[in-house]
């Protein structure tokens, strides 16, 4: 039996409190959805800055007949301590998902992105050190790797940040490093990369690359490349993600504590294949694909050239064992966008 087939049998049979936050966005509602479905008990906080009331809709109603009797919602905002203290109260474990996402974002507004994912994790560091909740997992991320040209990436050996976001994610590992080592407050970092699924927003200017092209291609949309299209990435499926955060949590070899681990595949995917593999996916619905190509604009600042992971820790540690790959990941994928943006249409 898998650690997380462990995992998930011992929560059917123990009902914990969870604060997840950020639940409302991408990440954060497949947390609740699973934490629900496994019987869990979830105060869930969102300030609604990127995500959807929609999100925790779906991930009620995914959970199934009841769940909504397990669940609370908090509108609050991490930059509020107060906020911050109301959610965590009663909280055997958080889940931290609450940021401002994007590269590019954090470029045009670096101060917006600090005040949420520096100041904002520290209110919840502290929220959580002071309610004691036995651990906090918090969404650390892959663009901590920087400038370091090593592949695949291994959680001790970082390159300098390219972006302000990438400096505030560094800063939430060196506080939380911090906090166990002064006040013994137990976390787990997981550097997610590229993360994707159901539920990622495929609009705005800080869309994430794979629900942007779908949406660009059932659309007949232009789809533009920035640089040459050999930049690659680690894509990780959100199945992994949730895995990895419930197998962190609860985790219970020492070791495993305030360490921060890769999560993705160990796996490298160009944009270029990345297209064709969407414009393949897509063809048989949407013929209007076949033939369709790119359009290439500059490199961007800030953008890391290549990524991938080496899950050797999580998988030592944790007992992290992907269940989708990047094919069968954007197989579920795109049924959802497919249904989400066009309906029964398709
Ligand atoms: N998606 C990825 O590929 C990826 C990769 C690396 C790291 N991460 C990290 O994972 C986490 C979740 O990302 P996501 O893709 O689900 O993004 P998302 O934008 O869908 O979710 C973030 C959620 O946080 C909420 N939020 C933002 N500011 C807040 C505030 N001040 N107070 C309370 N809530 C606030 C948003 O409303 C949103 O619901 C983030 O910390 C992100 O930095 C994501």
């Amino acid at each position: 039996m898998s650690k997380y087939a462990d995992v998930q049998q011992y929560l059917g049979g123990h009902r914990g409190h969870w604060l997840v936050t950020g639940a409302a966005g991408f990440i954060g509602s497949h947390l609740v959805e699973a934490l629900l479905r496994l019987g869990q008990r979830v105060t869930a906080l969102d300030n609604f800055a990127t995500g959807y009331r929609r999100n925790l809709e779906l991930a009620l109603a995914g959970a199934g007949a009841g769940a909504a009797a397990n669940f609370t919602f908090i509108e609050g905002d991490i930059r509020n301590p107060a906020d911050c203290a109301r959610a965590v109260a009663g909280a055997d474990y958080v889940l931290h998902q609450a940021a401002l996402g994007s590269v590019s974002r954090s470029i045009s507004d670096p101060q917006a992105t600090n005040d949420v994912n520096v100041s904002g994790f520290l209110n919840m560091l502290a929220a959580a050190r002071d309610a004691r909740v036995k651990r906090i997992v918090y969404a650390a991320s892959s663009s901590t790797y920087g400038d370091h040209p090593d592949l695949p990436k291994v959680e001790d050996t970082i390159g300098n940040p390219m972006s302000p976001y990438a400096v505030t994610k560094y800063v939430n590992e060196l506080y939380a490093d911090v906090f166990g080592r002064c006040y013994g407050t137990d976390s787990i970092g997981l550097r997610y990369f590229n993360v994707f699924g159901p539920r990622q927003d495929p609009d705005g200017a800080y869309a994430a690359v794979i629900p942007q092209w779908i949406a660009a291609l059932i659309r007949n949309e232009p789809l533009f490349i920035n640089g040459d299209g050999e930049t690659s990435r680690d894509f990780c499926f959100i199945d992994n993600v949730v895995q990895a955060n419930l197998l962190a949590a609860l985790a219970t070899d020492p070791a495993a504590a305030n360490q921060v681990y890769n999560v993705a595949l160990n796996a490298r995917t160009s944009l270029n294949a990345l297209h064709a593999m969407l414009r393949d996916l897509l063809v048989e619905r949407f013929p209007h694909v076949a033939g369709h190509l790119p359009e290439h604009k500059p490199f961007r600042a800030g953008d890391v050239r290549h990524s991938q992971a080496d899950i050797a820790k999580a998988e030592r540690l944790l007992g992290f064992a992907p269940t989708h790959r990047i094919d069968e990941g954007l197989r579920e994928a795109m049924n959802w966008y497919v249904a989400s943006l066009v309906g029964n249409k398709s």
